[in-house]
This record gives structure tokens, sequence and C-alpha cells, in this order.
């Protein structure tokens, strides 16, 4: 046996007790972790392994562990399960169902009814409905509410309607792009709501006339039937009303999922709903106020695009004549006269009704009879 081949036989076993040193060291070392762990988790030492440990944390108990979000401490929470269920079975289904279900309704409704023309023919005289700023007010509170459906909606089916005819990397990109405009256009809704609310609350208080208004169907449903009407018509109320609750509602589950873990608003608001007779837990984490804000951020944004949905449609094809009140903000007077008759009379009393030539041509007709 030559002197170098010793020294290689030397250095193999060298090798191989180091490395059986180790791996034998290696759960020695895992152990010390486990051990940590439990320790942290239970605060019980003694517990690793046992089936009483890994059964609490089964059931949800929470340690504490150095930095993170609330909840970080749990390593095991069944609700999340429960969540993901519920945002991937029931809320996505019936979510899509609805939206179906609105724009079948509102295509029947057009087929059985048509466009709603204005009886009297155009009078080709317009009044201002709405100015410069209600207009800026209102398109504010759209284009975001618009961005941030599309961008919402496709984070709940996007993977199931685009994904299938893209690329995943151009999905990939349209899916981001899509999550920093509904994270910032978040805070232009929030203004386009709040503006809307202060323009637009004095002529949306409930009156008498919305009740008759109401009992009639508002006269969509009947051609020639025009209820009496002032500034905005008993189903524009129920709209402005939807949209500042609902948009109310939406913002604030919103900020729950922008600054996670820093709201409490759902034990908040059950204490209050139990005073009215229901039985929900008051007592919730972290992690099951950020899920329920989630889920009901789902919920109630679903609910406000199939009203919107129907808004649009009355706004913009369902009517001759309704879209101008937003477009130019002048409306044709019959149009006025046959949807807002109570608005026209007032402005008239008050000589506030200010008639301008729809072809800005004053003198090429007479000005209408009152
Ligand atoms: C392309 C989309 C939209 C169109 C074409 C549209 C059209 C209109 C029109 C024409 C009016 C005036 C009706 C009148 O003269 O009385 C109006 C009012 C209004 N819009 Fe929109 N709109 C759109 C989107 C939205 C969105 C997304 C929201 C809210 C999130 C919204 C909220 C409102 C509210 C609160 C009013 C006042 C109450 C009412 O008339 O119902 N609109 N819209």
């Amino acid at each position: 046996m030559t002197g170098n081949f010793r020294f290689a036989r030397v250095q193999l076993v060298f090798a191989m007790l180091l490395t059986a040193l180790i791996f034998s060291s290696a759960p020695v070392y895992l152990n010390s972790e486990v051990q940590a762990a439990t320790q942290n988790a239970t605060g019980t030492p003694g517990l690793k392994g046992s089936p009483d440990f890994w059964q609490k944390i089964r059931e949800g108990e929470s340690g504490t562990v150095a930095g993170g979000n609330p909840g970080s401490g749990q390593l095991i929470q069944s609700e999340g399960e429960d969540w993901t269920q519920m945002r991937n079975g029931p809320i996505s289904r019936y979510g899509s169902i609805a939206l179906l279900v609105t724009v079948l309704a509102l295509s029947l409704f057009y087929l059985l009814r048509g466009r709603i023309t204005i009886d009297r023919g155009l009078s080709g005289w317009t009044v201002e409905r709405f100015n410069n700023l209600e207009r800026f007010g209102h398109w504010l509170l759209a284009g975001s509410f618009i961005i941030l459906g599309l961008s919402g909606l496709n984070m709940l089916y996007g993977r199931f309607v685009l994904l299938p005819i893209m690329s995943p990397e151009a999905f990939a990109m349209l899916a981001r792009i899509g999550k920093y405009l509904h994270n910032y256009l978040a805070f232009a809704f929030m203004i386009g709501l709040a503006l809307v609310f202060i323009m637009w609350v004095k002529d949306n208080f409930p009156s008498l006339v919305d009740i008759k208004w109401l009992l009639r169907g508002g006269g969509i449903f009947t051609k020639g039937s025009h209820p009496p009407s002032k500034r905005f018509n008993a189903g524009q109320k129920i709209i402005f009303w939807l949209v500042i609750l609902g948009g109310l509602s939406i913002s604030l589950s919103g900020i729950t999922l922008l600054f996670p873990f820093q709201t409490a608003l759902f034990a908040k608001t059950f204490a209050i709903l139990n005073g009215f007779g229901f039985d929900l837990p008051t007592q919730l984490t972290a992690l099951q106020e950020q899920q329920l804000g989630q889920l009901w951020h789902n919920i109630a944004s679903i609910f406000m695009i199939c009203v919107i949905l129907a808004h649009i449609y009355i706004g913009s094809v369902g009517m001759q004549g309704a879209f101008d009140a937003m477009g130019s903000g002048r409306v044709d007077l019959s149009w006025a006269k046959e949807h807002h008759n109570l608005w026209v009379e007032k402005l008239e009393k008050q000589g506030k009704l200010e008639l301008r030539d729809a072809d800005e041509e004053p003198e090429a007709k007479p000005q209408p009879a009152e």
C-alpha cells in the first residue's frame, strides 16, 4: 500500500465521519427548533409531538411570534379554509348568476318595451339639467366605479374567463395593472361619492309624489304614461341611496383590505345588529375581520354592479334623451316635461327656466308655448 493511497483512505473515513456527525446532529437541531416552537405556541414546554399539542394547533390555538402580522402566531386557522370555499364557491357562483340574470333581464326588457321615446317628440329647446361640477362629480364616480368593477371582476373571474383566451404572461400583466388601478382609483371613487352626496342629497329625500310614481311603476312599462316627478323620480332616489350607502359600505370594506389588520368593523357592526335580535359573534380575531371584510366587499360590489348595469341601461340606450343630461348637461324640454314635470314647473315659478335652442339658433323657431 503506497503512502498516497493510505492518506486517501484516511481522508475518506474522515469525510464519512464528518457527514455522519452532521446528519446525526440535524435532528437534535431540528428538535430544538420544534421544541422552541412548541413552547411558543402553547406556552407549555414538553407538549411537543403529543396528540394534545397538535390537536390544540388544529383547533386554532395561538402562540406568540416575534414580528409578523397579528394572527401569525396561529398555525392553523380553519376559518381560512371556510373563507376560501365561500369565496370560490357560493360567492363566485351566485355572483355570476346575478350578473347574468341582470344582463338577461335588461335585454328582455329592451326587446319587449323597446327604447322609451319622448312621446310628444323633441321640442328643439333645451334646459340645463346638470352643471359642470355635477357632471364632473358624476363622471368621477362613474369612471372610477367602472374601472374598479372591471378590475374587481377580473380578480374573481379573470382566471376562468380571460386566462383561457390569452397567454399567462399577458394575463399576469393585466391582473397586475388591474390591481394597481383598483387600489388607487378607490380614492377617486370615494371623492366622487362624497361630491355626489353633497350635491344631490337635498333632491333625494322621499316625498308623497314618489309613492304615486312607484304605484304607477314609474310609467316605464306603459307607453304614454308619465307619473309626476320632481328633479329626481322615486327610481332615481332609490338608485341614489343605493349608490351612497352601497358605495360607503364598499369603501369601508375596501379600506379594511387596503390597510390590513387596522380595523375591527365587523365586531362593531355585529354588536349593533345583535341589538336588533341577531346572534352574531362579536369576538373576532384580526384575521377573521379581514376575511369577513373581503367576503362583504365581494358581495356588496357584485350587488352594486347589478344595480349600476340597470342605471347605465336607462341612462343610455334605454331612454331617448336621457344621456344628454350627463353628456352636455342640457335636456330637451319635452323630455324634461315628460319625466320631471314638477321640476320644470318649479324652475318656471322661480324664473330660472332658461331655454336654449338645441341648434344654438334662437331666432330660427318661436319660443315654446308655456
Ligand atoms: C356609462 C355609465 C353611466 C351612464 C351612461 C350614466 C348616466 C346617467 C345619467 C344620464 C344620469 C342623469 C339622469 C337624469 O337626468 O335624471 C345619471 C345620474 C346618476 N348616476 Fe349615472 N351613469 C353612468 C354610470 C354611473 C355610475 C357607475 C354610478 C355610480 C357608481 C352612477 C351614479 C349616478 C347617480 C347617483 C345619479 C343620480 C341619480 C339618478 O339619476 O339615478 N352613474 N347617470
